[in-house]
């Protein structure tokens, strides 16, 4: 008997072992873990619906935020986020409902909530707002400049800079750095807004770079003149002389 024991290879003595103690936490389980109802009626058990009526419930649902902050419900439900429910933010805030002095929920005051869901990701519908948040007004939090329950992106910047950015670098260095923009473009107010449908006009004969240029002109001393009736007149001016920085050479 000795030498059959001694017999055995280890490897098979090992999985032997193995074998008995998974046997034992199997039976260890069954009869002191597994619920005691569970099998009667299959997988199904009865008491489950007393245990999960047992949990506590942390989700109020935006109904009962309505009791109280019915201003901002209103707000929020006719905005970009009428969809997006009060607790995605805030957190569970159920405690909150139940004593809102002692429990008061969390608001995401800092930039990164807001990404989780309007950072750009490539596998997001077309359409859905989407900002790349590394260069999206970085450092600051996103609440400076969208209200989170009326997130209306702010107008786009007025100034004229912001979308003609080359030209007006070019200008702010030229001879005419000091001359508006609107000096010689009449702009629409709405140009800013819808800019492809309402355009600015654009100066249209010699007559108009005449009224600071040529030699009679009513304008201030020390403006170069020119003699509109001789200077190049088969040509506008702007012909040689790029009106965002003029050179006379
Ligand atoms: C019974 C009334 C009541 C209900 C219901 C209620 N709140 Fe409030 N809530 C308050 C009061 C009162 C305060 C102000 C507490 C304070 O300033 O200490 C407050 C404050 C807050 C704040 C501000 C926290 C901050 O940092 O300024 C948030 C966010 C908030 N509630 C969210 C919710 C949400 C979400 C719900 C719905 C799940 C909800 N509340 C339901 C009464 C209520
Ligand atoms: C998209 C995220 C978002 C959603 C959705 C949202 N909130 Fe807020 N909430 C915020 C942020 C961020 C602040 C902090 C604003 C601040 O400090 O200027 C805030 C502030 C608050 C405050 C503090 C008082 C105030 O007006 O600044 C209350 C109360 C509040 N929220 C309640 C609600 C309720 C009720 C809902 C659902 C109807 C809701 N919020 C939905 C993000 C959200
Ligand atoms: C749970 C997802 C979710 C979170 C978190 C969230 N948003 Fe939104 N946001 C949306 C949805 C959905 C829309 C509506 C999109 C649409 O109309 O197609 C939206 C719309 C917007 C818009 C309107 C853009 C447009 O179409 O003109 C802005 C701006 C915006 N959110 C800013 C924020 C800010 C700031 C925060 C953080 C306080 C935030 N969002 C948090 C889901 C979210
Ligand atoms: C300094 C102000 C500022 C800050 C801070 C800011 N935004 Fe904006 N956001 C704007 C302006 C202005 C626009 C509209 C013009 C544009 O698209 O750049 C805009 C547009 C958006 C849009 C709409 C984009 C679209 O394609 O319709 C979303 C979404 C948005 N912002 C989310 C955010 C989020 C999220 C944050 C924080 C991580 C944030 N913003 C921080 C000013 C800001
Ligand atoms: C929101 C962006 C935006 C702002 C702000 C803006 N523009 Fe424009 N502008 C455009 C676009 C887009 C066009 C059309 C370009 C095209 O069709 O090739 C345009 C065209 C023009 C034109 C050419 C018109 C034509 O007939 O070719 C002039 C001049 C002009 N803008 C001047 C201005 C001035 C001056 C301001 C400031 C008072 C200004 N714009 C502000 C976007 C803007
Ligand atoms: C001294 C007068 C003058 C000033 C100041 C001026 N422009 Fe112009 N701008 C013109 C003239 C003239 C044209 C027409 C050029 C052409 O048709 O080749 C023009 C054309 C344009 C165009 C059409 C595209 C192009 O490059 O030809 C835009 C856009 C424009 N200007 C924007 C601006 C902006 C923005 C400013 C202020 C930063 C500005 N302009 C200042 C005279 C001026
Ligand atoms: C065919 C090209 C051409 C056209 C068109 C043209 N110029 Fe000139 N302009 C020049 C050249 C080249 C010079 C420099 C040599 C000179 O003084 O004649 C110059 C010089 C100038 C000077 C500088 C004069 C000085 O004393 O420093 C001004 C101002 C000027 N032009 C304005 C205009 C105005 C305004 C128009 C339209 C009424 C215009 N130019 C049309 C080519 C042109
Ligand atoms: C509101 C008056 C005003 C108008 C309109 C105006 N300019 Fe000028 N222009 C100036 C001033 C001011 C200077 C700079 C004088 C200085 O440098 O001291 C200047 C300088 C110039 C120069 C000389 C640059 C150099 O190298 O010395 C030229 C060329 C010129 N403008 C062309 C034009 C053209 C072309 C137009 C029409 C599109 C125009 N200007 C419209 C005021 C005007």
């Amino acid at each position: 008997m000795k030498n059959f024991l001694k017999e055995i290879p280890e490897q098979v003595t090992r999985i032997v072992f193995l074998l008995i103690v998974f046997i034992a936490a199997f039976l260890f389980i069954r009869s002191n873990l597994v619920p005691e109802d569970f099998g009667k009626t299959g997988h199904y058990r009865f008491s489950a619906i007393d245990e999960i009526i047992s949990v506590d419930i942390k989700y109020a649902g935006q109904d009962v935020c309505n009791e109280c902050h019915d201003d901002i419900v209103v707000v929020k439900d006719s905005s970009y986020h009428h969809n997006v429910t009060c607790e995605v933010c805030h957190g569970a805030a159920a405690i909150h409902a139940d004593d809102p002095v002692e429990f008061t929920p969390t608001a995401p005051r800092e930039r990164n909530i807001c990404p989780q869901c309007h950072e750009y990701l490539p596998s997001r519908p077309t359409g859905f707002p989407q900002i790349i948040s590394a260069s999206h007004n970085p450092l600051k939090p996103c609440i400076t400049c969208h209200n989170p329950h009326d997130p209306v992106p702010p107008e786009t910047p007025k100034e004229c800079s912001a979308c003609h950015k080359e030209i007006s670098s070019t200008k702010s260095i030229s001879h005419h750095a000091l001359i508006p923009c609107t000096k010689c473009h009449s702009v629409p107010e709405k140009h800013r807004l819808d800019p492809r449908e309402y355009l600015p006009t654009k100066p249209g004969s010699r007559e108009f770079c005449g009224q600071c240029h040529s030699e009679d002109a009513d304008s201030e001393p020390g403006i170069p003149r020119i003699d509109l009736e001789t200077h190049e007149t088969k040509y506008v001016c702007w012909q040689c002389h790029y009106p965002h920085l003029p050179e006379a050479k």
